[in-house]
């Protein structure tokens, strides 16, 4: 999705803006531009295509300026072409980038050009360039008419304003998109997201929802919704710059697949440190899950697999109901609501505005408490929620999701296991049990990351195929989802899943020695089930890849390929079992020659719907 920046400093912002700008790439987007404020006047340099396009073209012409705005925009509004770029500039004076969309564009259209504003894009970001030029002629005050505009704007933005004749300042102003200031020593900057900020500054302000703000090199000046002045807190971000590098790897999905041992140590530190108590998920977390009746849990993507996993452990470990809703649907119904039941909210990137707006209609159907479990500190969601867990994933880049998958079912088992516990569901062994198959976690995942080169080799044949069936049962059918996904998602290659058990009552009507069937088949209580389903496919000429554990007794005969991991792990095996999925489909992107970290038309971050 889009990305904002912007820079105000006594040096050159210009290689701070790219750099920035690079930084939101993962994001994805379509078109990338700057606007600088020189002796010249607003300068400013798009392209369609990749940001380092846009940065040639800017360093053909010598572009430097202590002042600037950047972005990359995914087109929603009108095509990917230069004129629809961002920064949009209003009669030479006023430039502005916008994340978001806004839904009076139309009616805002028709009164600008009433008022003899000309339009040269089609975009809905035009119109919020012409409307703070309009009120700066009266005010002569870029914060103050950037103020009046947002507040005529329906919809969502985060903006970053600057003016012809405003050489100390910048504006900016959030409603529905997540916005930051980064602070510097002499030098601010402002971002839709903290990687674009990180190499300049560590200290961030989050502004709030209706937030606009007066940025100077030196101070920084907030009114929140109500036009009431007021103070932000500043943050420490502790995303490292190195996990924003590639370092030795060819993608970013690799490296975070890789990753994934020290995710899940770094996450499970504090959960080996104290136990499943509720602490874990807030001060508050322990008066308030003793009124817990039920779990409705709201996410999207690869977020509502780990939640669809989850049910099985919530239910089972903690005898709670619980029910899981992808957050788009969600949002727009008359759901049932229990009070007391508890909302979890998945989010990696915590800016879904989906999910974000799911949460929101969770609060007005009357649910007492929100848990978000998410992977950046201090985004919208968890800021919006009465408990959060942080999941230690580090930043993932990679637009397809894998370590913050995998680290959000660790948290979710924890939920399960700290609902028990305090329900007094849990006996001591048990326990004991489950903190032993959490220290062994990255232990197992890093024995199914040995299992690559095996599972390159199947990847190569998948590479050839144009369809493939994924079966799981009980607590692997998420897994097999998530791993129909992936392949979706970074190889175009058409993929569905089932659980295996509902083969008979359609899909098998698919089978054929063209398709491809993978198969998530440990030794758990449903083995037996899954094997007669195996059976139906043979049957039909349809191939086999199985993923099984040693305790599966599976070997490789025609038509049947096995891999499999070293040993069973028990109630934590859909973790171990997400890493071959992820290889599979990693590798077979490969084979194909696809964009692994940035597949067409998806995007990392979705704050639009
Ligand atoms: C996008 C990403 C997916 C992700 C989903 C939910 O579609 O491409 O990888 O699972 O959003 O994102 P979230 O940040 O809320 O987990």
């Amino acid at each position: 999705m889009c990305g904002v920046v912007g820079a105000i400093a006594a040096r050159n912002i210009v290689p701070l803006l790219i750099d920035g700008l690079r930084r939101l790439e993962y994001r994805g987007y379509d078109s990338a531009g700057i606007a600088v404020l020189t002796e010249q006047g607003i300068e400013r340099v798009r392209r369609v295509g990749r940001v380092a396009e846009m940065q040639a073209a800017a360093e053909a012409v010598e572009l430097a300026a202590g002042l600037g705005i950047g972005h990359t925009r995914w087109a929603t509004h009108g095509g990917v072409t230069e004129p629809n770029a961002h920064p949009h500039i209003s009669r030479d004076q006023i430039a502005v980038v916008h994340n978001g969309i806004i839904e009076n564009h139309e009616a805002q259209r028709e009164r600008l050009l009433a008022l003899g504003y000309e339009f040269t894009s089609q975009t809905d970001t035009e119109v919020i360039a012409h409307l703070i030029h309009y009120y700066y002629q009266s005010t002569a005050d870029l914060f103050e008419a950037t103020r009046l505009a947002v507040r005529e704007l329906s919809g969502a933005y985060a903006i970053c304003v600057m003016a012809l004749d405003r050489p100390e300042e910048l504006a900016c102003a959030r409603m529905g998109c997540p916005l930051l200031i980064g602070l510097g020593e002499g030098e601010n900057f402002i971002a839709s997201d903290v990687s674009a900020v990180l190499s300049a500054t560590r200290r961030v302000m989050f502004l709030e929802e209706g937030d606009v703000a007066r940025v100077s090199r030196q101070t920084v000046q907030v009114i929140d919704g109500q036009d009431q002045p007021c103070e932000r807190p500043v943050l420490l971000s502790d995303v490292s710059l190195a996990s924003l590098e590639l370092g030795p790897y060819s993608h970013f999905m690799q490296k975070e697949i890789h990753e994934q041992p020290k995710a899940l140590s770094d996450t499970l530190e504090q959960i080996l440190e104290q136990g499943f108590t509720p602490d874990l998920f807030g001060e508050q977390a322990a008066s308030r899950f003793n009124e817990v009746t039920g779990l409705l849990i709201l996410a999207c993507g690869t977020s509502y697999y780990a939640g669809l996993t989850a049910k099985y452990w919530i239910e089972g470990i903690a005898g709670l109901p619980c029910h899981v809703e992808i957050a788009s649907e969600y949002r727009y119904r008359d759901a049932w609501a229990d009070p007391n039941y508890l909302v979890v909210t998945l989010s990696q990137s915590g800016e879904t505005l989906d999910t974000a707006e799911a949460l929101k209609r969770a609060k007005e159907l009357g649910h007492k408490t929100t848990l978000s479990i998410c992977n950046v500190m201090g985004s919208a969601i968890p800021r919006a929620s009465d408990l959060v867990f942080y999941t230690r994933a580090g930043a993932e880049i990679g637009v397809a999701s894998t370590k913050a998958f995998t680290t959000q079912l660790l948290a979710l088992f924890t939920l399960a296991v700290t609902l028990a516990k305090q329900r007094q569901r849990l006996d001591e062994a048990t326990e004991t049990s489950y903190l032993d198959a959490l220290r062994h976690l990255p232990g197992s995942v890093q024995h199914a990351l040995n299992l690559e080169p095996q599972i390159t080799l199947w990847a190569e044949q998948f590479a050839k195929r144009h369809h493939a069936l994924f079966l799981g049962r009980g607590v692997h059918y998420p897994i097999a989802l998530e791993g129909a996904l992936k392949l979706k998602e970074i190889t175009y290659i058409h993929a569905e899943a089932y659980p295996a058990g509902e083969l008979k009552h359609g899909p098998l009507a698919l089978v054929d020695e063209d398709m491809p069937v993978v198969v998530i088949a440990p030794n758990d209580s449903l083995l037996e089930k899954v094997k007669s389903n195996m059976q139906e496919v043979r049957a039909r000429g349809g191939e086999l890849f199985v993923f099984a554990d040693l305790d599966s007794h599976f070997h490789d005969s025609e038509g049947v390929h096995v891999i499999r991991t070293p040993r069973h792990v028990g109630v934590l095996s859909p973790v171990v079992h997400a890493i071959p999925v992820q290889l599979l489909a990693y590798h077979a992107a490969l084979a194909r020659g696809t964009d692994v970290d940035k597949p067409r038309n998806l995007a990392k971050s979705v704050t639009v719907e």
